[in-house]
């Protein structure tokens, strides 16, 4: 059984004293919970902080970027191994706010899904699709393409350890989740299509959904069979809410 994967995601959020007094407010309540992971992404200029405060708690530290080279004249950019060395074991990749602003196509996303494993960092690969795209019919075909490009250079063992989180475009940050039958369905054809290419690999693969996920909603998600945990936004800003989101993951 896949044990679900609950990220914070906090974006462009908190200064090193804010995370201090988050991980101070959450971890109490996210100790000793069997039978879900969890995750803190901060920004980068906090992880090492948070890292610190996580130390030999169960909760892993996670990165929200990062550069696909490991090392060069590429200004402002982080490479996987600086990530690696500051404790970070996940790192986020592909999300829509990096496709959309800052130009990560699919093919930079395969690359840095590529550089994440070379360091030995476990990427939370983004995908879904606008509502442009949802009108128009082409959810699967989007999607499906996403993960297809961005998985192009994995092994099945590598995919086995992959975390992929479904967000569609329309739902981050409107408060208009999803459905958790949509995100069943949506997260069921990715299985189907990364089993389609890894074989029996693709059963390991946790696949979570994002997109204004609340400690109201969340059982709503998780209740369904494919949906293994969540990458959460603004709710995660929240130390109480985001220890609620995660008591109702467990499986
Ligand atoms: P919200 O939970 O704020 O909708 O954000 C979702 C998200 O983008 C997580 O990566």
């Amino acid at each position: 059984m896949r044990t679900p994967l609950v990220a914070a995601n906090w974006k462009m959020h908190k200064t090193r004293a804010e995370a201090t007094a988050f991980v101070e407010a959450a971890l109490p309540q996210l100790t000793g919970l069997d039978g879900v992971e969890v995750v803190v992404c901060p920004a980068f200029t906090a992880l090492e902080t948070v890292g610190r405060l996580l130390a030999g708690s169960a909760v892993r530290l996670g990165a929200q970027n990062l550069h696909w080279e490991r090392e060069g004249a590429f200004t402002g950019e982080v490479s996987a191994g600086m990530l690696a060395e500051l404790g970070c074991t996940y790192v986020i990749v592909g999300h829509s706010e990096r496709r959309r602003l800052f130009g990560d196509t699919d093919e930079r996303v395969r690359r840095k899904v590529r550089a994440a494993f070379d360091a030995g960092l476990v990427p939370i690969l983004c995908v879904g699709e606008t509502l442009e795209e949802r009108q128009a019919g082409q959810t699967e075909s989007r999607v499906a393409g996403q993960v297809a490009v961005a998985t192009a250079d994995l092994s099945a063992d590598e995919v086995a350890h992959l975390v992929v989180a479904y967000e569609p475009v329309w739902a981050i940050g409107t408060g208009q989740a999803a459905t958790g039958q949509e995100a069943n369905r949506v997260i069921g054809l990715i299985r189907q299509h990364l089993r389609h290419r890894f074989g029996p690999a693709a059963d390991a693969v946790r696949i979570q959904y994002g997109g204004s996920v609340t400690a109201r909603n969340a059982a709503e998600f998780f209740s369904q069979p494919e949906v293994d945990g969540a990458l959460v936004g603004g709710a995660s800003l929240n130390p109480h809410e985001f220890a609620a989101i995660t008591r109702t993951a467990r499986r």
